[in-house]
């Protein structure tokens, strides 16, 4: 039996992996769960924000479930969240925005962001200079932007994507960026021979602006990793807002789902998150452990029940608090079951 590690986290994220854990247990799939803490509950119990165990733990599961997580306030703060992703090599960040209903959608969406999760920016690696100045380190390989230019491609073609571009800045960044930009045409010209996968590719800040204009012109993005962060909270914005937007986290041997969004402290406990995220993180894990029914019956009952006004979260204007949003899906859900 597949075993999943479940980190809830904090804020709202203990309520999104609630409701989440119940449609799963609905579905009748057989998986074993373990929870774990880390951030700032394991902070106060252990002194380090994620313990040598849980790290263990993590990497000897089939799949991480990730609610979210709270970033104090301290410098010396290293977010779990990215400690996962290095030690686990956790090299693709996939992150589908689609709009599930144009009426809360500003525009019609159906993008797939595949984010290079490993270096960048996010290397963190900054020094501080006597005169006010601080240099940041941004790594690019070639080794990095091969696998994840690569995993776009095979993603699109075996999701029945037509065309996959490549977002960059390499009119700026003339030898990192050119180097990510030469290496996609290197491998499109292989995909459009054939897979008949269309490629192009368009400078970040004109995507950004092109995401909201014209969203037709996307299929599968693929970014380096700030871009990719970027441009999937603006994606999400577009397709309903962060509580629509599920991400996947994968490496050769490991793999984590988590919503886009953060621990909201705000609407934490108030029973007014919208568990769509989790709960399309949750497919999307379904679909990596090879259990695409439960996969496409989470996914469908989600669109089925945002067509109905009665069944809208707070968050988009609706009534629907979190509990009652998942008693309604697992209806939905059981409804659906006995045609599929
Ligand atoms: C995300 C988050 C993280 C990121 C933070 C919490 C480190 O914003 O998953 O998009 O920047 O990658
Ligand atoms: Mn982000």
């Amino acid at each position: 039996m597949p075993k999943i590690c479940v980190i809830p986290g904090d804020g709202v994220g203990p309520e999104v992996i609630d409701s989440t854990l119940e449609v799963l247990h609905n579905l009748d799939v057989n998986l074993d769960y373990e929870k774990a803490i880390v951030g700032t509950q394991s902070f106060e119990k252990n002194g380090v924000y994620i313990t040598k165990e849980t790290l263990e733990l993590a990497t000897t599961s089939d799949a991480i479930l990730f609610g979210a997580l709270t970033t104090p306030r301290r410098r010396d703060y290293v977010s779990p969240l990215l400690l996962m992703r290095w030690n686990l090599d956790l090299f693709a960040n996939i992150r589908p925005a689609l709009c599930m209903n144009i009426d809360f959608c500003l525009v019609p969406l159906d993008v797939v962001i595949v984010r290079e999760n490993t270096e960048g920016m996010y290397g963190a690696e900054e020094e501080e200079f006597d005169n006010n100045i601080v240099i940041t380190k941004r790594t690019i390989s070639e080794y990095a932007c091969q696998r994840i230019i690569d995993y776009a491609f095979k993603y699109a073609s075996e999701h029945d994507r037509k065309k996959v571009t490549c977002v960059h800045k390499a009119n700026v960044l003339r030898t990192s960026d050119e180097m990510f930009k030469k290496l996609f045409y290197g491998t499109a010209v292989n995909f459009a021979f054939y897979n008949k996968i269309r490629s192009d590719d368009v400078l970040v800040d004109a995507a950004a602006m092109y995401l909201a204009k014209e969203p037709d012109k996307f299929d599968v993005i693929v970014t380096l990793n700030l871009y990719g962060d970027i441009l999937s909270d603006e994606a999400g914005g577009l397709s309903g807002g962060l509580g629509f937007s599920p991400s996947a986290n994968i490496g050769k041997d490991h793999a984590l789902f988590e919503p886009v969004h953060g621990s909201a402290p705000d609407i934490a406990g108030k029973d007014a998150a919208n568990p769509t995220g989790m709960m399309l993180s949750a497919a999307m894990m379904l679909d990596h452990l090879e259990l695409p029914r439960s996969a496409f019956l989470i996914r469908e009952s989600l669109k089925n029940m945002f067509q109905d006004k009665n069944n809208w979260t707070k968050d988009i204007g609706g009534e629907c608090g979190t509990k009652d949003f998942t008693e309604r899906l697992i209806k939905t859900i059981n409804e659906k079951a006995d045609s599929y």
